[in-house]
């Protein structure tokens, strides 16, 4: 079987998984403050499945989404069950998979695989509820957390959330992440006009001071609101010229995959990332596809449409059919988004109902 590719000939080997699309948090850049899940959640034993299924189409990495993931009870047993799951690298020699050199591809020789486990599983998470979980979330095999946390500062942070006492869980549940293992721990800032762009610095500190790698996100056109223009995004190029202010930074090359570009401080202590969706967009390299918590395929967070991979499952399809729906959905995924162009269309979901 052929590895998974699109039309435009991107390899597809990460998966984002939302397990429910219910969020403790009612951020102003993300939410309008309403209540409930608006498409509901599956059983885990069918996320199972289709991970399963996409495992053996050369998904390597994993990452769990929401809403907010840890809101799901059972998750912890869903990492165990998701890290029995080998990958499988197509194209190298089956020596090269069963002797554990999973990450190599036959033409770059033997690379070793850096993670404790064979298939890389990672979560993003509020962090609200990261305190009592990071062990055993660990434990069952998780590789690494990232944690979003818009502001650094109690006040700032509640203004954001709308939730008034969520800051010191947060920061307890990166402590704990840091503690059990489960790094490099990454920080998720949405950087939003008006809102937190003066805590650049802070969070440039935060990163020296806990050990975390801070990644400023500009803000994209996901949210219920339909606050987003132009003017609300803080860019990259902002970013960096206020960090500078602070410290030097020197540049670390980045994996083309990867969506954030690297810095760290002259000095060595501490790492930020910049995703730059907006003034800078990586959809050339993307390598991601996502399922939504009811089961539906997305192949661009801006898609104005999903496809039912979970109804092909309602239908009794095998799991070679499964395989060929995906393969076609694959095939339609989006050159790249069109985010401030004239064209630019409304993605059929907003954020908390695709994972991010
Ligand atoms: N634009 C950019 N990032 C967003 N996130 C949520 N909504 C948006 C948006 N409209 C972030 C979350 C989380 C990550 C998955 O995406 O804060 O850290």
């Amino acid at each position: 079987m052929a590895a998974l590719h699109d039309k435009f000939g991107r390899a597809i080997t990460d998966l984002r998984i939302s397990i429910t699309d219910r969020c403790n948090y009612k951020c102003v850049y993300c939410r309008t403050g309403n209540e409930g899940a608006l498409f509901g959640d599956l059983p885990f034993a069918d996320y199972l499945r289709m991970a399963r299924v996409l495992v053996g189409m050369g998904i390597r990495k994993i990452r769990l989404t929401g809403g907010e993931p840890l809101l799901r009870k059972g998750v912890v047993e869903f990492v165990r069950e998701l890290s029995k799951l080998l990958p499988v690298i197509h194209g190298a020699p089956d020596a090269l998979v069963r002797g554990g050199q999973i990450g190599a591809r036959a033409d770059e020789g033997v690379r070793p695989y850096t993670s404790n486990h064979p298939l890389d599983i990672a979560l993003t998470t509020n962090g609200h509820m990261l305190a009592d979980l990071a062990q055993p979330l660990k434990d069952a095999g998780l590789a690494r957390v990232t944690v979003s946390m818009d502001a650094v500062d109690p006040d700032r942070f509640a203004r954001i959330t709308r939730v008034p006492t969520g800051y010191d869980n947060v920061l307890a549940g990166i402590r704990a992440a840091r503690r059990v293992g489960l790094g490099p721990v990454k920080v998720n800032c949405v950087l939003l006009r008006g809102f937190n762009e003066d805590q650049i610095i802070p969070f440039g500190m935060f990163a020296r001071e806990e050990g975390v790698i801070v990644r400023f996100i500009e803000f994209m056109p996901l949210e219920e609101g339909r606050t987003w223009s132009p003017a609300t995004v803080v860019t990259m190029d902002e970013v960096l010229a206020r960090m500078a202010e602070y410290r030097p930074l020197e540049e670390i090359p980045h994996a083309a995959s990867e969506t954030a570009r690297r810095y760290r401080f002259e000095d060595g202590i501490g790492e930020i990332g910049i995703i730059a969706p907006v003034s800078h967009p990586f959809c050339g390299h993307c390598s991601r596809i996502r399922i939504t918590s009811d089961g539906k395929i997305r192949t661009c967070l801006f898609s104005v449409w999903d496809h039912d991979l979970h109804g092909e499952m309602r239908r009794g399809a095998s799991d070679e059919e499964l395989a060929e729906f995906i393969r076609s959905v694959v095939e339609k995924k989006e050159e790249r988004h069109h985010i401030g162009e004239p064209d630019f269309v409304h993605a059929s979901r907003t954020m908390v109902h695709i994972g991010g």
